[in-house]
């Protein structure tokens, strides 16, 4: 048994804990659309085909802002062609994934979809292959009320009322050499600076988010934030981070300590931010939209897609991972570095949402199941509310091949000063002893615990699957005590925790 010490103080307060940091992605990729959120025939379907055992689930997540339609898929993407009468829609090939799209899915469906979810719309422009005045006909056709000729299309297509889509994403890892109309962050800056410009003339009410690094390992990164924020500084409100972890070869404590590179990529490109900002001599602060995070097992079979002339399926099984325990508590340890930085990231999308390096499974014809991971970000989503609050944490080290010395216990807290809710969300990296908790809580005055919550196996490659849907369920911390101001925890080892405090 080893042991750790922390203290949870609100007065130690990061920044608002903002709905938009538990946003989510949807791609149209693999079956993450159809035969995932749509499949007509399904026993579960509604009337328009989306899953109402789907639909539950995604609500039961509490995924707020759903960033679509793409991911690589938006570099080639009509969005003429997913509106209007569905029979004259057109099918395309997608070259990202080398899939057919069909179209039957589009704006509307989708917006339909969202407000069925209870979920706001993110939108992404094709920023690859096309350019200026498509994004900005895109946003006449879904903000502009009236009285023009993409507007009334929008009417006519069964939409009366505007979308009134608040944030825009200016493309898709454009620094990235397998992105469709990849660019230099030159090239980049200033087509994402014109486009923001053309959109703001049309809705000055729009944030809008301007492609960062598809991650900190790119040979680009960092100059090229620098650049594209030289160009686009006062026409953006957010630059996108993207980051996706796996276990390498065996290297569980690297893996398990994945959080520490999020937690220095965001701070590198805060101060890249930052430091363009001060070059401008501006008072304009740039926050961060980490609109793609996830664990992913890129190098599998499994995500490697058909590449035939002649083979271009529908939905075809693209990105299925299973995700294990470790998995999971790795990825509980991702939000609480995002919250960790709640005062700079102001958004942010778990990529993807179902069946695609997704939280929830289906089965076509068949049942729909919760992932690991799935636990984690319900449990966070739900309890995290008020402001961020940084812990101080005193807890043994483990040494890592990819990230140095790192601690073995990570935490955040947060805080709701009307409701005098707490919530206390902590990682255990250690994978040999179990560690014990004492956590000063004596800033927060008389509190009582109301939920606990603890994923963590005897066997932490678990995973939740088809014929075995419940294997893995977060359970209660048996033994979680306070005595004299202080919270006792005992993690088992590779666990991921949550504790809710109530004030008396
Ligand atoms: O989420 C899967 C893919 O990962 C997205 O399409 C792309 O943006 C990223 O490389």
């Amino acid at each position: 048994m080893t042991a750790a010490r922390l203290t949870v103080d609100p007065r130690f307060a990061i920044g608002a804990v903002r709905r938009r940091l538990f946003g989510g992605f949807v791609e149209h990729l693999g079956r993450h659309v159809y035969d995932g959120i749509y499949e007509p025939g399904h026993p579960r379907a509604d009337e328009q085909g989306f899953r109402g055992d789907v639909l539950e689930l995604v609500r039961e997540l509490g995924v707020s802002t759903i960033r679509y339609p793409g991911g690589n898929f938006v570099s080639g993407f009509r969005w003429e062609d997913s509106v209007g009468p569905r029979a004259q829609r057109p099918r395309r090939l997608d070259l990202a994934w080398h899939s057919t799209e069909t179209n039957e899915i589009g704006l509307h469906e989708f917006s339909d979809w969202l407000d069925k979810a209870g979920s706001d719309l993110m939108l992404a422009v094709n920023l690859g292959t096309r350019g200026t005045l498509e994004a900005i006909d895109l946003l006449e056709y879904c903000n502009v009320p009236g009285g023009t000729t993409l507007s009334q299309q929008r009417i006519d297509n069964g939409r009366a009322a505007p979308l009134g889509v608040r944030v825009w994403c200016l493309g898709n890892e454009m620094d990235g050499p397998w992105q469709l109309g990849h660019r230099s962050a030159d090239d980049y800056g200033k087509i994402a600076a014109q486009t923001a410009k053309g959109m703001r003339q049309l809705d000055p009410s729009i944030e809008l988010v301007v492609c960062g690094s598809s991650g900190a390992q790119m040979l680009t990164f960092g100059e090229w934030e620098r650049v594209v924020l030289q160009h686009t500084y006062d026409d953006v409100d957010m630059i996108s981070c993207h980051a996706y972890y796996q276990e390498h070869h065996g290297d569980i404590d690297s893996f398990l300590a994945s959080a520490v590179d999020m937690d220095s990529f965001i701070e590198k490109v805060v101060a890249t931010a930052d430091h363009v900002g001060a070059v401008k001599g501006s008072d304009k602060r740039i926050d961060i939209s980490f609109d793609e995070w996830n664990v992913w097992y890129i190098d599998r079979v499994d995500s490697v897609k058909p590449t035939a002339i002649d083979d271009w399926p529908v939905a075809p099984r693209l990105l299925e991972d299973v995700y294990s325990v470790v998995d999971a508590v790795v990825f509980g340890s991702l939000l609480i570095s995002l919250l960790k930085h709640a005062d700079r990231v102001a958004s942010a999308s778990l990529a993807q949402l179902v069946n695609v390096i997704a939280p929830i499974m289906t089965e076509p014809g068949g049942p729909t199941w919760r992932q690991t991971t799935f636990f984690p970000f319900a449990i966070t989503s739900r309890l995290a509310r008020g402001v961020a609050v940084r812990l101080r944490i005193d807890a043994p080290v483990i040494d890592t091949a990819r990230h140095g010395t790192v601690s073995g216990v990570d935490a955040v807290s947060t805080h709701d000063a009307e409701t005098g809710a707490t919530a206390i969300f902590v990682v255990h990296r250690g994978r040999h002893d179990a560690v014990d908790l004492v956590i000063d809580i004596t800033g927060l005055g008389e509190v009582e615990i109301v939920e606990t919550h603890l994923l963590a196996d005897d066997d932490p490659s678990a995973r939740n699957t088809l014929d075995d849907p419940e294997r893995v369920q977060p359970r209660a911390l048996e033994g979680a005590r306070i005595v004299d101001g202080l919270l006792h925890v005992t993690l088992p080892p590779i666990a991921w925790a949550a504790v809710a405090l109530q004030a008396r």
